[in-house]
């Protein structure tokens, strides 16, 4: 029974982790008890894919939130034409004015081509020119293609955050 007790001991032991194995050992270590990545990269802001987690490209994810800061130059894009593709993380980004912007999937609804829109601000509308499937931007009208997913957006400052969903 003594022994049981022991070997369970040992066997908690071996599976917490290594800090917390340490501290019953009276050893202080600064360390987290992390297993892997806490979803958290910078990088590869811009209307043209990129990906670099080294540096800082204009934006950071968390989980399912990504912030952009607006200013930076990845993003200029976004500033001069209204709109932009930020293939980076696989969505559009328009600008309403100052204070409002949306962003959407840039997954065509049709056969999920993510390269080939334009946006017509005359109609209010991105084209998939794939196959010329049209999508309005207000997040509830049906185009020809359906209704383009839109996420949840909110501006703080000159960061805008985008809640993917
Ligand atoms: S894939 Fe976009 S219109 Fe067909």
């Amino acid at each position: 029974m003594k022994k049981d007790l022991k070997n369970k001991r040992r066997d908690f032991l071996m599976n917490v982790c290594p800090t917390v194995a340490m501290a019953f050992l009276g050893i202080t270590v600064l360390e987290s008890c992390s297993s892997g990545d806490d979803d958290m990269d910078i990088g590869g802001g811009g209307n043209n894919g990129g990906g670099n987690n080294n540096s800082n490209t204009g934006y950071t994810k968390n989980g399912n939130t990504i912030t952009i800061n607006l200013s930076h130059s990845n993003f200029n894009t976004l500033q001069s034409n209204g709109w932009m593709n930020f293939t980076a993380q696989n969505m559009l980004i328009l600008k309403i004015d100052n204070d409002t912007y949306r962003a959407f999937t840039n997954s065509c609804p049709h056969q999920g081509t993510r390269t080939a829109w334009t946006y017509n601000s005359s109609s209010n509308r991105f084209i998939c020119n794939n196959h010329g499937n049209q999508y309005a931007s207000d997040c509830t009208t049906a185009g020809t293609g359906g209704v383009l997913k839109c996420y949840t957006t909110s501006k703080s400052g000159s960061n805008l955050v985008v809640t993917v969903s």
